[in-house]
């Protein structure tokens, strides 16, 4: 039974990941590289749920209540209390495997290690450890505490049992998982990724103005949110850099990281997370636009 689960990497994913197990009724040990990081990821928490209490949707015992089940820290070492530990740290294959590999000799052997990867190998990240069956991929969308979807992904090594507990410990955190294989972007992002990249070279080539191009997509083809707005949610930073593995592993060009994109991210425009992406915002992390 899965009660207490850590949670590493605490930026927009991980922080959003801690939430749903929190309000799920699990003790969540959330952890970042460095005290501060670890305060960003508690004030992350803190401003979603203090929004939920001025909604009326959240009572301030409950807020508190959700708050309390969480223990931040900046120390892998209280991993060892957990029964599954999801890591969500920046999409980089050397970070998320040194991770692993630290991992392993901290947690107890019936732990199970979870990536949130984007689009990285499940595989690979297994291969980083003493016990590879005990290794699976559960992908969150952003906004974790609203978007349903929870792609479980096992690998060639995967343990079967496994795959069915983190299916229902998706089913438990009020989720909808689908169970799928390892391959770059899994379903979802391999599909999504190719359109938004699509997308920015579109508007790259002048076909449309940022505006316009959004609002066929949304107002003609019915997505909650059109595909330049939807880059600056996921964060430009993230989108590049899953077009660069989803390109390495296909030579597919509809998939390389277009030009514009990767001047952005030089520049720093990440989107809503720093302020300013396709759309400006009133300030870093803010919804709202200028
Ligand atoms: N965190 C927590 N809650 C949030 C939130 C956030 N960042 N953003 C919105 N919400 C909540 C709101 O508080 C509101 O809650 P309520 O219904 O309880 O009041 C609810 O979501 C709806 O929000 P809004 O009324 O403000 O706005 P919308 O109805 O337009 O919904 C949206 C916002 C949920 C972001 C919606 O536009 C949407 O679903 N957009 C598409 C997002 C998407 O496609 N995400 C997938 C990205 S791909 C990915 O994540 C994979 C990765 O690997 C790259």
């Amino acid at each position: 039974m899965i009660n207490t689960v850590g949670v590493i990497g605490l930026g927009t994913m991980g922080a959003g990941i801690v939430e749903v197990f929190a309000k799920a009724g699990l003790s969540v040990i959330a952890v970042d590289g460095s005290a501060e990081l670890a305060e960003r990821g508690k004030g992350f928490l803190t401003k979603s749920l203090g929004r939920a209490v001025s909604k009326g949707k959240l009572s301030e015992s409950e807020r508190d209540e959700i708050v309390g089940r969480v223990a931040f820290g900046d120390d892998l070492a209280a991993m060892k209390d957990a029964d599954l530990v999801i890591e969500a740290v920046p999409e980089l294959l050397e970070i998320k495997t040194s991770i692993f590999t630290t991992l392993d000799d901290i947690v107890r052997d019936d732990c199970v290690l979870a990536t949130n990867t984007s689009s990285l190998s499940i595989t690979e990240i297994a291969k980083s450890t003493k016990e590879p069956s005990r290794v699976i991929g559960m992908h969150f969308f952003n906004p974790a505490p609203v978007l349903p979807l929870v792609e479980v992904i096992h690998s060639l090594l995967t343990d079967v049992k496994l795959v069915e507990d983190v299916r229902e410990l998706a089913v438990r955190l009020g989720k909808k998982p689908v169970v799928v294989g390892d391959r770059a972007g899994f379903v979802a992002n391999a599909l999504l990724i190719a359109y938004l990249a699509r997308s920015i070279r579109a508007y790259e080539t002048g076909l449309a103005s940022r505006e316009d191009l959004d609002a066929a997509m949304a107002a003609g083809v019915g997505f909650p949110m059109g595909p330049l707005t939807l880059c600056d949610l996921i964060g430009l930073d993230v989108v590049h850099e899953v077009c660069g593995v989803l390109y390495d592993a296909t030579h597919d060009p509809s998939v390389a990281s277009p030009p514009l994109l990767r001047q952005m991210v030089a520049a720093g425009y990440l989107g809503r997370k720093s302020g300013k992406g396709f759309y400006t915002y009133e300030a870093a992390g803010s919804g709202t636009l200028v």
